[in-house]
């Protein structure tokens, strides 16, 4: 969703240059309309229009815009088209005050129609159009900033992450949070406000989180943090953030997204390597739990189901998958004995964070899997497991969906352990040593088998991805990434359900994807096979290596070592998935980084 930046600093030659670029490696989260604010010579230069960052920057003069403080904007749009009225910066009617927002002011049209009342000139459809006219409001009142913003957070309803500067204040950025992400960094020089870490990450690793209801002030090197409730000063140190500016960079690949499809095996690795004591202590919970509800979103979503084919066949627990917009239905049955698995990249996602705070409050111990260090779904958990997987730019999830599975396969393994399940356990620890190496062969396999069914598909309007028991997961997660940036209509069912209506829509050439291990479900799924054959569909199977009869029946296939069709197979199978997706993207020319409509982190409800 939108992109925040905000820098203050002593040299205001490299100030826009800064602000662009860190927009433009915001680009990923997704955005329609862009806008830069610089304080310069006691008034406020602004340049903002529809498109993207850089057509805005080409139509805005650099050299006009100098000065030491400046902020930058990238809109998805909510509440009014993307259009150049509605784009942030919004100033107030004296042109002092600007501010850029990331969230839903969900009070907005009743201060709108106070402030208008007042006397106040509306230029935007914007709810963000509120916060200068009612901080010029305060101002005008002899209140400081600092008091009309403490006000402004007693006032404003919804979310939001505001950044905002005065004429009367050049080196000065204030910044206020509830519910949506807003990271400060710093060095001696320089500070920054973001709405996610890549787009400072060149100039600081030096990150601190700010929480809800937390107002920052910034300056060159300074910052105070402040309590919005009590007015207290907050004394909070920057963490380091590992991520290396490179990790954010294609680094020779044609796209994000490939990039981190080559990065998934060793993503893997790096989580092998790391800590393994939390992830001990979670198996316990949830093995002492009376049930397990995961709570999760999108792609997140199908790695969370993992946990219920692990947990629920193994052990017996009763799993409760939850799509997190959807979690009033589980709230009656959550209480002190039930442990929440909460599954997110970002951390930052609206329905998920809601999800697990109300889930929190009715007892329940959350267990985090989360990317992004510091997220807010980190600090609302009792346990975290982070996967490792490093920036994700591209906005469709690959890497870092692989790396969700893994973590809970690798509790899964220690639940294992934990109740004496020692033979399953042995033969999955050894499937979890090899399995970077083993991702790495696939994709360096795969890589033109799977240009060439893009070709082949490319002109489909549809598509059904079919698949038993636990790759029900690979089926709906291939399905999910093929939508969203080929723009073809992809469907995943349990294999068995599709001759329950899905079979009416089969004609000549239709591409069906069959997930086809060589464990219980293979019989049957050659069953299907074949009544989707005999219908016209044109068939494609990830199969085990050397499967003789499956290579016979399928129009083409992707072999996967015999080692994974029973242990960690919804990992390795996954992996043709993404290579098709990306390659039919790129072959009907669409850029699979930046999807149309999608953002990379989903920070409104
Ligand atoms: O950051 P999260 O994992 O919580 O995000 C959840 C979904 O918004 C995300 O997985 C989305 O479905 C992606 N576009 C999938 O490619």
């Amino acid at each position: 969703m939108c992109g925040i930046i905000g820098i203050t600093q002593n040299n205001s030659e490299d100030l826009m240059e800064k602000l662009y670029q860190s927009l433009k490696r915001l680009e990923y989260r997704g955005y329609d309309s862009v806008g830069f604010a610089v304080l310069s010579q006691e008034s406020i230069k602004i340049s903002k229009n529809k498109g993207k960052v850089d057509e805005v920057a080409k139509q805005t003069d650099f050299s006009l815009m100098k000065g030491t403080t400046g902020i930058g904007h990238s809109r998805w749009a909510t509440h009014g088209a993307p259009t150049k009225e509605n784009a942030h910066p919004h100033t107030d009617c004296q042109n002092k005050i600007a501010v850029i927002h990331n969230g839903i002011i969900s009070n907005f049209l009743q201060l709108r129609k106070e402030l208008t009342q007042k006397g106040h000139i509306f230029t935007s459809e914007t709810d963000t159009e509120v916060v200068p006219h009612l901080l010029e409001d305060l101002l005008q009142q002899g209140k400081s900033m600092k008091e009309a913003l403490f006000e402004l957070a007693t006032i404003l309803g919804g979310a939001y992450a505001l950044v905002v500067i005065h004429t009367s204040e050049p080196n000065k950025i204030y910044c206020m949070k509830k519910e949506n992400p807003l990271i400060l960094g710093v060095t001696k020089d320089e500070s920054y406000a973001a709405s996610d870490i890549p787009a400072f990450l060149p100039y600081t690793r030096e990150a601190i989180t700010l929480r809800d209801d937390e107002l920052a002030t910034l300056e060159p090197g300074k910052y105070m943090i402040y309590n919005v409730k009590t007015g207290k000063t907050v004394s909070r140190k920057p963490h380091r953030i590992t991520w290396t500016p490179d990790a954010a960079q294609k680094g020779g690949y044609p796209h994000f997204m490939l990039k981190e499809i080559h990065e998934s095996g060793q993503v893997l690795r790096t989580q092998l390597a790391s800590e393994i004591s939390n992830v001990e202590q979670i198996a316990q919970a949830i093995l002492d739990a009376d049930n397990i509800i995961t709570m999760a979103a999108g792609t997140a979503f199908y790695a969370s189901l993992t946990t219920q084919y692990l947990f629920q066949q193994t052990f017996g627990k009763i799993v409760i998958p939850t799509i997190a917009s959807e979690y009033e239905t589980v709230l009656p049955i959550i209480n002190k004995n039930t442990v929440v698995v909460a599954v997110s990249q970002s951390g930052e996602t609206i329905d998920t964070i809601k999800a697990v705070k109300e889930a929190k409050q009715k007892g329940a111990k959350i267990i985090a899997i989360v990317n992004v260090v510091g997220s807010t779904i980190t600090r609302i958990a009792d346990h975290i497991v982070y996967i490792q997987a490093g920036p994700e730019i591209g906005v469709a999830a690959t890497k870092t969906y692989l790396a969700q599975v893994f973590a809970i396969w690798r509790i899964y393994h220690q639940a294992l352990l934990k109740t004496n399940q020692t033979t399953l356990a042995q033969q999955l620890q050894k499937a979890i040593q090899n399995i970077p190496d083993e991702i790495e062969r696939i994709v360096r396999n795969d890589e033109a088998k799977a240009r060439d069914i893009a070709k082949k598909i490319q002109n489909a309007q549809s598509a059904f991805y079919l698949g038993r028991g636990i790759n029900l997961t690979t089926a709906l997660e291939g399905a999910l990434k093929l939508k969203e940036i080929s723009y073809i209509h992809a469907e995943a069912y349990p294999a068995g359900e599709s001759k329950h209506g899905p079979i009416a829509l089969i004609h000549k050439n239709y591409p069906i994807i069959f997930i086809a291990p060589n464990d219980n479900t293979r019989e049957k799924i050659i069953g299907n096979i074949m009544e989707m054959k005999a219908r016209g569909a044109y068939t494609i199977g990830i199969i085990e290596k050397h499967d003789q009869e499956l290579k016979q029946i399928l129009h083409q296939y992707f072999e996967i070592n015999p080692q994974y069709s029973k242990q960690l197979q919804n990992i390795p199978y996954q992996i043709p998935l993404h290579l098709i997706a990306y390659y039919t993207a790129t072959t009907k020319g669409h850029d699979p980084d930046y999807p149309r409509n999608l953002a990379k982190s989903v920070t409104v409800e």
